[in-house]
């Protein structure tokens, strides 16, 4: 049986999704290459896993029912933008239940059969994850609601004439799904998730808590004015902050400090072009972009992508949400607006509001909705 964290088969091919032309930076909530060895920061239950107490309490009770009923524990949804904690939560939910964890991702299941060789090797209770699960094909996600719902799959086997359904009963199981981009999820698939969970960006205390432990755990001298000045720089995110403090020991150790105050800290992160405020030089080309060339919007976000040369997905799920939470930006049914803070960071006078800007800020939401 699989142990929870255990390569699955499907773990490295779950990354072959195309990469975004994005280049390399530091606070990119995205995974990329440099963050393997971050896997030892992962905590591996929920009492490691600081912040998100709400979801943390929920999961704990849930978790405690389904195993005094020695019950699968029902399907659960985590969504919320990168590095926030969704794999490592899923993890912890099959470690916490004490059942076997699989791992695939939504674009590497590509015809109905990979999916049924996943379920049907799935003893009882195990859990099955599911990450970018908002981007499976139809067809595959149409043999996952009576997977889910009754814990049976209905296959076509052969084709023409010849072609039959089988129906497989499937032990009770577990899918944990995440996703970034909870928009996407077609609401049939959405009300199959008896456990929606949303991840919201972490407050500095609790950052400040992950990145001592980080310190810890590998082996860095770091003071609490240096743990807090990387938390508040680490975009609400925890694989933001594990990055930070990674690259802060690499220019520790260079300089030839052996212990790492918020000076030298402020240094290094001054150095990878980490702002106070943890923008980086993509998050000012953003800003920038919409106030120059948009007098601060409404502009569409194709718009901006393709002013950014960027790809909409990268602005959408990596820039633009902490952004919004940081209330340097809006979203408006016309497009992204620049807000009054977003006029102050950049040393600018907010535009007056027109009636008519008032009316699109107050009706929020988003030009696709
Ligand atoms: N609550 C937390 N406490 C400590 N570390 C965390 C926490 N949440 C996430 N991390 C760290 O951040 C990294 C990214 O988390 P991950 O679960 O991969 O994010 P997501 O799947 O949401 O993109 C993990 O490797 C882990 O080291
Ligand atoms: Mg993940």
């Amino acid at each position: 049986m699989n142990r929870p964290g255990a390569r699955s088969a499907n773990r490295s091919s779950a990354k072959g999704a195309p990469a975004p032309a994005t280049p390399q930076r530091d606070v990119t909530a995205e995974r990329s290459e440099a963050d393997a060895p971050e896997v030892s920061l992962r905590p591996s239950r929920l009492a490691d896993f600081v912040g998100q107490r709400q979801v943390r309490e929920n999961l704990k009770v849930f978790i405690e029912a389904a195993r005094q009923r020695q019950e699968a524990l029902d399907h659960v949804l985590f969504f919320g933008p990168p590095g926030l904690g969704k794999t490592t939560l899923a993890q912890i939910v099959a470690r916490e239940l004490g059942v076997g964890f699989r791992a695939t991702s939504g674009p590497v299941i590509v015809r109905a059969g990979d999916l049924a060789a996943l379920l049907t090797n799935l003893q009882p209770r195990d859990v099955m994850f599911i990450d970018e699960i908002h981007r499976l094909a139809p067809a595959v996600e149409e043999i996952l609601y009576p997977a889910m719902e009754d814990f049976q799959l209905d296959l076509i086997i052969g084709e023409g004439p010849a072609a039959r359904s089988i129906r497989i009963d499937l032990p009770r199981f577990t899918l944990i799904g995440a996703t970034t981009r909870s928009g996407l999820i077609t609401t049939p698939l959405r009300e199959r998730f008896g456990i929606p969970l949303r991840l919201n960006f972490y407050a500095p205390e609790e950052l400040e808590l992950i990145v001592r432990r980080g310190a810890g755990l590998i082996g860095l001298d770091l003071t609490a004015d240096g743990a807090s000045e990387i938390a508040r720089r680490a975009r609400g995110t925890p694989r933001v902050a594990g990055r930070l403090l990674r690259r802060v020991r690499d220019f520790a150790a260079v300089d030839g400090h052996a212990r790492v105050d918020a000076r030298a800290a402020d240094a290094a992160l001054n150095r990878l072009d980490v702002d106070a405020r943890g923008l980086d030089a993509m998050d000012r080309r953003y800003l920038r972009c919409l106030a120059d060339n948009y007098d601060g919007g409404p502009a569409g976000v194709e718009t901006l992508a393709a002013a950014l040369a960027d790809q909409r997905d990268v602005l959408e799920e990596v820039i633009e949400p902490y952004l919004i939470q940081q209330g340097l930006i809006q979203r408006t049914p016309r497009g992204r607006m620049l807000a009054a803070a977003g006029y102050r960071y950049l040393g600018l006078d907010p535009k007056p509001m027109t009636p008519q800007l008032e009316l699109l800020v107050a009706a929020g939401g988003d030009e696709n909705d």
